[in-house]
């Protein structure tokens, strides 16, 4: 039978997209350690403008690491597949009514869209209040901050209970949204 180029490529295209979803299908959600730092790093520099030098973008996330427990990483993993991440960062302090950033999430440009996010998003958060709970003290506001016109609005909405707040002007490319939940 003659393929022809197009059959040729819808069939890796379901074939890749067969791969994809099982890779999503049996990913954990995990605290990241130190050998998931360089994926990090690479998926940090694909999805945001101020993270495309690579060598910076590993210096920033390495140094975040280094900072725990103020700094907590999170990545979505399927074996060593890493297809996503989220990092919190605590504000102000180890206080009694503590205060938590999510400072940063992103998902791999091929498996956005498939809930991965969400999930990242749900056991993280789970993970920051049992830490929280351990430590003795309670979790007073979760902020998250993102471009006025990023869809993950509604995705911090759902997930977190975050509000809109108020709107910083020119903030790093462009207008950047505060949200708050306070729980
Ligand atoms: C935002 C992001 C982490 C969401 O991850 P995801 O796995 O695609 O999310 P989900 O599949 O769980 O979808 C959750 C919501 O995100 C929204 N979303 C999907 N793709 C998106 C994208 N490229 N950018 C922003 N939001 C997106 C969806 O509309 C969905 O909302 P809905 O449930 O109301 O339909 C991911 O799209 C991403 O990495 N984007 C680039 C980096 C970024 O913008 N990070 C957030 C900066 S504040």
């Amino acid at each position: 039978m003659l393929v022809t180029p197009f059959a040729y490529s819808r069939k890796w295209t379901r074939v890749s997209e067969k791969f994809i979803a099982s890779l999503s299908k049996n990913m954990t959600i995990q605290k990241a350690t130190k050998k998931d730092l360089a994926s990090i790093a690479k998926i940090a520099s694909e999805s945001f403008s101020g993270f495309k030098d690579l060598k910076k973008s590993k210096k920033w996330v390495s140094c975040n690491f280094l900072a725990f427990p103020r700094g907590q990483y999170f990545v979505a993993k399927n074996k060593d597949n890493i297809l996503g991440y989220a990092l919190w960062v605590e504000k102000g302090g180890f206080r009694k009514e503590s205060v938590f950033e999510l400072e940063q999430l992103a998902v791999k440009k091929d498996f956005q869209g498939q809930g991965i996010g969400t999930e990242i998003i749900k056991k993280s958060f789970l993970e920051i209040k049992k830490y929280v709970a351990k430590r003795g003290d309670s979790l007073k506001i979760v902020e998250v901050t993102t471009g006025t016109d990023n869809k993950a609005q509604n995705l911090y909405k759902k997930t977190l209970g975050a509000e809109p707040e108020c709107v910083i002007k020119d903030f790093f490319s462009r207008d950047e949204l505060i949200m708050i939940a306070r729980l």
